[in-house]
């Protein structure tokens, strides 16, 4: 679970916008670490790197424990989300957990992943507001497991799909106020 939440925290998008002299992502948009904000800095590469890179250790997570400590592989779900959300580097103000659930959800069972994906892109592709889209294709991931005959799963991704709606708190509040910038447009306020 340490290692879990070790490499959940490594935070991909603040890393990244540093090296690559984009600015501290902290400061911009949003003030999140996600794929989300980091488009906001103009750097398409950028945010498509840390969308993968944290969706990367997401899958990782699950399939080292997987491979190393067969059975481990719902703690170290647990743990690598609770990582990228509560990092200690960065006085646990940490992202929202869209981009690592996908990663968590493909190596736990990749129909999951795959339905999550797709519920993601589509309605960014429909809505294009990256909040919204997150938080749904985070609410289906229990129900998908419970419609797929995966009971074992359901527990936990309530548990992180509930983590990553309290993470969006401040998108609900703007969602309800209409005030939620869609992709491309100006960056959110920063929550
Ligand atoms: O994955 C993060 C996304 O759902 C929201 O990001 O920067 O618009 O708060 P942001």
């Amino acid at each position: 679970m340490l290692l879990g939440y070790l490499l959940g925290s490594i935070p991909f998008g603040v890393l990244l916008t540093r090296a690559f002299g984009a600015g501290d992502l902290r400061q911009i948009g949003s003030g999140n670490i996600g794929a989300t904000n980091v488009l906001r800095t103009g750097r398409k590469g950028l945010a498509a790197a840390t969308l993968l890179l944290d969706l990367g250790k997401g899958a990782a997570a699950v399939l080292l424990a997987r491979w190393w400590l067969p059975g481990a592989e719902l703690y170290a779900a647990a743990a690598v989300m609770v990582g990228h959300c509560y990092p200690a580097w960065l006085r646990f103000r940490g992202g929202k957990g869209v981009a690592t659930l996908m990663g968590v959800a493909l190596a736990l069972h990749w129909p999951l992943g795959a339905v999550f994906a797709a519920l993601w892109l589509g309605l960014l592709a429909l809505l294009r507001i990256s909040s919204l889209a997150g938080m749904a294709a985070a609410i289906s991931t229990p129900v998908t497991a419970a419609v797929l005959g995966e009971f074992d799963l359901v527990p936990l991704l309530m548990g992180l799909a509930a983590l990553v709606l309290w993470k969006h708190r401040a998108n609900i509040a703007r969602l309800v106020d209409g005030t939620e910038p869609r992709v491309g447009r100006s960056a959110a306020p920063a929550a």
